[in-house]
């Protein structure tokens, strides 16, 4: 049966309740590495310090992965807590979409290796590579097979093994990653909105600010490559800085439009987890109060593609968002890639 909308939801840009189809989070959770690596031994590593990195960035430390721990180890233990908050088993999930710049592998898929390792043996499965964006595009893919009713149970997965690509030597880049890995089930639950839209950008003519130039198809792994690493993240920081800010404002307020809601109803911004200065910069532009905004880089640094979806998992759990809530996120990332996210809890 057709579901009745709010009428500040009407938009019809806003994707939701097609023909009483909605596309709901379920489930949500989250897994990071136990090792944890501190400002204060980043010191012993680069030339650095623990007060020049909390105050350009607010991180204070990250998790980092064992050497024989895999972004699949890190999606698939997400993936369990998210199925089991949703009440879902294994044979349930219909398609696994993992979002990542650190693959276990070129080929396969990390989420063909998370099938196996969860028993989701009925899933379709792959990846999608939108840097620190990914998780907002994966939801939307997922939202897309939900609404369409080609599935009825989608697993989204945020993981990344960041310290695999980090340069150790370089303490513009090192200070600021982190391993980890978000998850979430989408499914129609017809007494809710659920995702009442998705914003997706890119421009590819920046793609030189942020991206590693080895082990594609343009610089494979030769003896050369390794010793001019090659192989490890590069990224011009104040530029990214700049259009971090402008496109993360641009997207929310996009989203924010589409559904016809003003940034005051906004329960929980989620933003992705860069920097604090970001992060402020982008609430004072989008006239948000910092309470509104949900911030744990402290103790994870930038995970990308897991960055909101772990702040997802850790807001719910801590009952900063509750079932009926409004929730904005938003993300920025390589490519660049931007995007946001406007929920009903
Ligand atoms: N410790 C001490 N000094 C440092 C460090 C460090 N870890 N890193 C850089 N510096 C130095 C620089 O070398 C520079 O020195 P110089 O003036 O002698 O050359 C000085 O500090 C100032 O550097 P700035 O670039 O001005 O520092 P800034 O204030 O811009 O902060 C930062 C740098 C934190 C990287 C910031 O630019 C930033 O956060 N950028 C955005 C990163 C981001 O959002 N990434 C998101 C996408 S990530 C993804 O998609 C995977």
């Amino acid at each position: 049966m057709t579901q009745t909308l709010k009428p500040s939801f009407r938009n019809p840009r806003a994707r939701h309740d097609f023909l009483g189809r909605t596309c709901s989070i379920t489930g949500v959770g989250s897994h990071v590495p136990e090792r944890i690596l501190t400002n204060a031994e980043l010191e012993k590593m680069v030339s650095t310090t623990d007060e020049w990195i909390t105050s350009r960035t607010g991180i204070k430390e990250r998790h980092i992965a064992a050497a024989d721990e895999f972004t699949s180890d890190l999606g698939a233990k997400a993936a369990v807590k998210a199925m089991k908050q949703a009440g879902v088993t294994p044979d349930q999930i219909d398609l696994i979409i993992v979002a990542t710049i650190t693959p276990d592998m070129p080929f396969p898929s990390t989420a063909c290796l998370v099938q196996r390792k969860i028993g989701a043996v009925r899933a379709a499965a792959f990846d999608v590579e939108a840097a620190c964006s990914g998780f907002i595009y994966a939801l939307e893919i997922g939202q897309q097979f939900i609404m369409s009713r080609t599935y009825d149970t989608v697993l989204v997965i945020g993981a990344e093994k960041l310290s695999s690509i980090v340069d150790w030597e370089d303490r513009n880049t090192c200070v600021l990653f982190g391993d980890g890995a978000g998850a979430a089930i989408l499914q129609n639950r017809p007494s809710s909105h659920g995702l009442l839209t998705v914003v997706m950008g890119a421009d590819g003519s920046k793609s030189d600010l942020l991206f590693m130039p080895g082990g594609g198809s343009k610089c494979p792994a030769t003896q050369q490559s390794v010793a001019s690493r090659l192989h490890y993240l590069r990224m011009e920081g104040k530029e990214t800085f700049k259009n971090a800010v402008q496109a993360m404002c641009t997207a929310a307020n996009e989203a924010l439009r589409r559904c016809e809601i003003d940034i005051t109803r906004i329960k929980c911004i989620i933003p992705h987890q860069a920097n604090r200065r970001i992060i402020d910069a982008v609430a004072d532009r989008l006239g948000a109060t910092p309470e509104q905004c949900f911030v744990n880089l402290e103790s994870f640094g930038n995970t990308s593609a897991a960055s909101v979806a772990i702040a997802l998992d850790q807001a719910t759990t801590c009952g900063r968002i509750q079932r009926g809530d409004l929730v904005l996120l938003v993300v920025f990332g390589a490519g660049l890639t931007w995007g946001a996210a406007v929920i009903e809890w």
